[in-house]
């Protein structure tokens, strides 16, 4: 089984982008931890980043059209702002796991309100790269 690991804008510069708040972690670090724990699971994870908005639609698109077990939805800015990305999550039947470094309920108004959390199955946030790992491994309770 595979799941899609789908990430938004500015997601590329994890590790300098104010890593204060998000940590030193790249996403290439990421993506490697995910592929060992998956492999641990018996998954197979294909993960990608875009900083545009539409990409992540196709990207939705494109999992639920190949079968996958679930997707890991980091949509970055677009979380906060993407009626499209809402839809996208609505138009098809693959579970989203929306996930997020930061804790944004913790942080300023505009990130309080998640498009893509009122279309998800479930959210995972403030636990840094580990939300991903807690992500993948909540997968397995589908
Ligand atoms: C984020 C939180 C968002 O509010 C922000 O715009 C990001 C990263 C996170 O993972 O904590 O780009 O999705």
């Amino acid at each position: 089984d595979t799941v899609f690991v789908l990430n938004g804008p500015n997601l590329n510069l994890l590790g300098t982008r104010e890593p204060d708040i998000y940590g030193s972690t790249t996403l290439d670090d990421i993506g490697a931890a995910l592929t060992d724990r998956a492999a641990e699971l018996g998954l197979g994870i294909d993960m990608r980043q875009s900083n545009h908005e539409g990409h992540l639609v196709d990207w939705i698109h494109e999992a639920a059209a190949s079968g996958a077990k679930a997707i890991l939805l980091n949509a970055g800015a677009y979380t906060h702002t993407s009626v499209a990305l809402h839809d996208a999550i609505k138009s098809v039947k693959v579970p989203v796991i929306e996930v997020h470094l930061s804790n944004p309920h913790a942080r300023e108004t505009f990130r309080h309100k998640s498009y893509v959390g009122m279309a998800a199955k479930a959210t995972i946030a403030g636990f840094g790269a580990q939300s991903y790992v807690l992500a993948l491994e909540a997968t397995t309770r589908l």
